[in-house]
């Protein structure tokens, strides 16, 4: 595969609403979250800035989005500047966050946390967010142990270095100090893609990301029973 991964896919690829649930779920879950023109919010991870641009455009929220690929950050700078959308874009690491202790009243991890160091980027995520702050993460979960080889596959691929139950997701929030922790498993009908997935391709791709989409593909379908995510949300 030459070295490449699947997030060299998703970002040469710009996929956007890179996460289960897409954009859709997105906008579900935030509708019951109490955000405003006066929140301060981090989307922690927000590759082609999908999510980052709905929070403006739908809450006048203040928004920041952080994100590690030079690629995705070049193509989020892309759609703000497009769409003369005010959102300030950081190009650095969610497990070491540049900004001062209780600065968020939000923090979004779509699809970011299960890939990094979870209890640095947690305890990252609980610094920088203000007291009452809020936590809101959808993160890879299985839905229950299995064969060690087989996980081994699938952490290889997403080069993840552990796959989480639902206990251990609560278990490391809970460390972290988190309060109200909820962990929910979503609705299929929101979940199996019924949303129009967007790309922004780069110019030069490498055909290899095609294979890497398709083993993608094969895993989802292989796993579909116990590789799963959950809506993850927190308060400070
Ligand atoms: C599965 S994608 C999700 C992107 C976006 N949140 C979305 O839902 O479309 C994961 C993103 O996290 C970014 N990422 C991975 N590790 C990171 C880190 N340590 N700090 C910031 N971003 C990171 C990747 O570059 C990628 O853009």
């Amino acid at each position: 595969m030459g070295g490449l991964t699947y997030f060299d896919f998703l970002a040469k690829f710009g996929v956007g609403g890179a996460h289960p649930g897409g954009i859709l779920l997105t906008q579900n879950i935030l509708s019951s979250e109490n955000i405003s023109e006066n929140s301060l919010v981090l989307d922690a991870g927000c590759g082609t800035g999908q999510t980052a641009a709905y929070l403006y455009q739908q809450y006048k929220a203040k928004v920041i989005g952080l994100e590690i690929n030079p690629i995705m950050v070049e193509k989020a700078k892309d759609r703000f500047q497009t769409q003369q959308l005010p959102i300030q874009l950081i190009h650095g690491s969610i497990e070491e966050i540049p900004f001062d202790d209780h600065s968020f009243d939000f923090i979004l991890s779509e699809s970011v946390l299960a890939f990094v160091d979870k209890p640095k980027a947690l305890s990252e995520f609980h610094r920088v967010l203000k007291k009452g702050g809020r936590l809101i993460a959808n993160e890879m979960t299985i839905n229950k142990r299995f064969n060690p080889q087989e996980e081994a596959e699938i952490m290889n691929f997403y080069a993840v270095d552990s796959l989480l139950l639902e206990e251990d997701w609560h278990r490391l929030l809970q460390e972290v100090g988190f309060k109200n922790i909820e962990l929910k498993a979503q609705n299929p009908a929101l979940s199996h893609g019924n949303h129009a997935p967007e790309f922004n391709f780069s110019k030069d791709f490498e055909p290899e990301l095609f294979h890497i989409l398709n083993e993608h593909g094969n895993i989802v379908l292989k796993y579909q029973d116990i590789l799963s995510y959950r809506v993850i949300t927190v308060t400070k």
